[in-house]
């Protein structure tokens, strides 16, 4: 019996209802399959924990982290009572820098039994991989003077070696897909980033033969996501762009409620982190009204990372059953509460 040892961080808010409720749905997937078994650790780490030690997670913690397979996350943040740039920088984006998980992915699908706000959405089903690293939120630049002198610069640093690393990564996911690899760009705006994005796709392009490439420059690639969002399959894009374009990703998708996302350090050389998209939702926490799907397909992604995709599409087919009976949570237009509609997934997977 295989053994993954998972370092869970339900964080704050919704976070530490949602967690718990995919633990549950993962545990069962795993029995069900009989090769493994999940052991999960929780660390209280948060916005909590820092108003009662200052810190967002110990000194040691990412030492501490780096002895797990996997991280499984909920959501940080209290914005009431703490800074957001303290709770993100402290937590999240102190572990996908370390743990170098440069690749972001999320996907986004036209579910059964859940109403996209698009008119045509067309059976979409896409995913968006992002470079998770560098780009165009790289912490190189400043400001000087003040008034009308100030003067702000950001720059952009884009690496060949981050930049194949995600391109890669795109047209490898490609093979067991659609078979075709859209490339994000701006390079009629951007001078020498963009240009340079182009020719590393065209390179590592040549590298895939029989995979469909395009390049759509990013504000028509917006617009389509929009007007024919089903002739995507994976889409390769800068951190910037990523970010944006996945959240129009859930945005078609009906409810950010239902988001997934993998952090990846694809070497594995470290643990990747596994998050739903949405936050802490401090409005709805602690009544119970949650929407778990979010998480537990977050659960379905650390499944398909650890190498078995077969029982990640059971959990998926059994989210998509449960909308389409009907039971779902206040974010969809439903009147279930968390714990209906995590009862409802658990008996959907078989
Ligand atoms: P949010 O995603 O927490 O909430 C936005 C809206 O969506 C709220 O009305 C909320 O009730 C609803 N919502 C979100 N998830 C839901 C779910 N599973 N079920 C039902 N409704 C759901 O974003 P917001 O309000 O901007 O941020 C709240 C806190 O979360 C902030 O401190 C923010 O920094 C943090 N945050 C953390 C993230 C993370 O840990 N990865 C990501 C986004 C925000
Ligand atoms: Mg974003």
């Amino acid at each position: 019996m295989k053994i993954y040892r998972i370092a869970v961080i339900p964080g704050d808010g919704i976070g530490k209802e949602v967690v718990p409720a995919a633990m549950e749905v993962l545990d069962k997937a795993a029995l069900l399959d009989g090769s493994f078994q999940f052991e999960w650790t929780t660390f209280p780490w948060g916005c909590e924990y820092y108003l009662e030690t200052g810190k967002m997670m110990p000194d040691d913690g990412i030492d501490l982290l780096k002895g797990y397979d996997q991280i499984f996350l909920g959501a940080v943040g209290m914005p009431d009572l703490v800074p957001d740039h303290i709770s993100l920088w402290g937590l999240l984006i102190k572990i996908r820098r370390e743990m170098k998980q440069s690749i972001n992915v999320r996907p986004a699908k036209l579910l059964q039994g859940l109403p996209s706000p698009l008119r045509n959405p067309n059976g979409f089903d896409f995913v968006v991989v992002r470079e998770n690293s560098e780009g165009e939120y790289s912490e190189s630049g400043g400001r000087i003077h003040s008034g009308q002198d100030e003067v702000a610069i950001q720059n952009a640093i884009f690496t060949r070696k981050g930049t194949e690393r995600a391109m890669r990564y795109a047209f490898e996911m490609a093979k067991d897909r659609r078979q075709h690899v859209t490339s994000a760009t701006k390079s009629n705006g951007l001078t020498y980033s963009m240009p340079f994005w182009d020719e590393v796709f065209a390179e590592v392009g040549k590298y895939y033969g029989n995979i469909g490439q395009t390049t759509n420059h990013i504000d028509a690639l917006a617009a389509f996501l929009v007007m024919k969002p089903q002739v995507f399959d994976v889409i390769v894009a800068s951190n910037l762009f990523g970010d944006i374009l996945t959240d129009l990703g859930g945005a078609i998708m009906g409810s950010i409620g239902i988001a997934p996302a993998a952090n990846l350090n694809i070497e594995r050389e470290y643990p990747s982190m596994f998050e739903p998209v949405h936050g802490s939702a401090p409005d709805i926490a602690g009544k119970g009204i949650a929407n778990p799907l979010g998480q537990i397909w977050t659960g379905k992604m650390m499944l398909d990372f650890l190498g078995y995709p077969d029982v990640g599409t059971k959990v998926l087919n059994a989210i998509e059953e449960t909308l389409a009976q009907g039971v779902k949570t206040g974010d969809l237009g439903g009147t279930a509460n968390l714990r209906e509609v995590t009862e409802a997934v658990l008996n959907n997977l078989q």
